[in-house]
């Protein structure tokens, strides 16, 4: 499986996304979007308008850390996101009746797990379903914080048990953390503040997709 990267715009220089999203696109394989409700997690972030306003044609995972997101996705969906990810420990009716709907609205389904989330906890009903597990290695709320090297025991878990689904992996990920990533299982990576706070955006993407080349 090739690698595929996608950038976190959650933390850019001088808050643009617009520009920084026109400064990666050609060597990229979409926009991680990062939706923060101030419940589910202390901040707030990304409002479906201004989604919208982007009129992204690259491919797009919209990053739902809301509670309730079943009053996320719609408005999402008609925004033109590609894959919508809730999370797990969300407060929601029916995790899988959520990602049913996701299906149901024409995007790709992705559920997410905290560090502190155990993989086995999560019905395998829920894995088989998603078209992405998303790993956290990081708390969700902020960029820029360190990787959380002990959840790849659950990548590993989940290529085990799913050699073709997409995994993906969010947190602290830079050339040597993503290349760990990837000799654990993972083919998708997430990576905010090391491409952003780099000199060369594409030496970083760069780096990150050597990961595979080292496996
Ligand atoms: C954290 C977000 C991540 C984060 C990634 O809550 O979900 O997507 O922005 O940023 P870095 O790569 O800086 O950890
Ligand atoms: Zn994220």
């Amino acid at each position: 499986m090739s690698i595929r990267i996608l950038p976190s715009v959650l933390n850019v220089p001088d808050n643009n996304v617009k520009a920084a999203i026109d400064s990666v696109a050609d060597f990229v394989d979409g926009i991680h979007y990062d939706v923060m409700d101030g419940r589910f997690v202390p901040p707030t972030t990304f409002s479906i308008s201004d989604f919208e306003v982007l009129k992204l044609s690259l491919f797009t995972d919209v990053h739902l850390m809301v509670d309730d997101p079943e009053d996320w996705i719609e408005g999402f969906a008609s925004a033109g996101a590609d894959l919508q990810t809730i999370h797990y420990e969300a407060k929601q009716k029916s995790v899988l009746g959520t990602l049913e709907r996701i299906k149901n609205l024409g995007c790709l389904t992705g559920l997410s797990i905290k560090p502190k989330t155990f993989v086995e906890t999560v019905p395998d009903d829920l894995w088989d379903y998603a078209d992405v597990a998303l790993i956290m290695s990081v708390e969700p709320g902020w960029g820029g914080q360190s990787f959380i090297e002990e959840v790849l025991d659950k990548v590993r878990y989940l290529r085990g048990k799913y050699p073709h689904k997409d995994i993906s992996i969010d947190g602290g990920i830079n050339a040597e953390t993503g290349k760990m990533a990837c000799h654990a299982g993972c083919n998708m990576l997430v990576s905010g503040s090391y491409i952003f706070r780099s000199e060369d955006y594409r030496k970083a993407v760069e780096s990150l997709r050597s990961c595979e080349h080292d496996l």
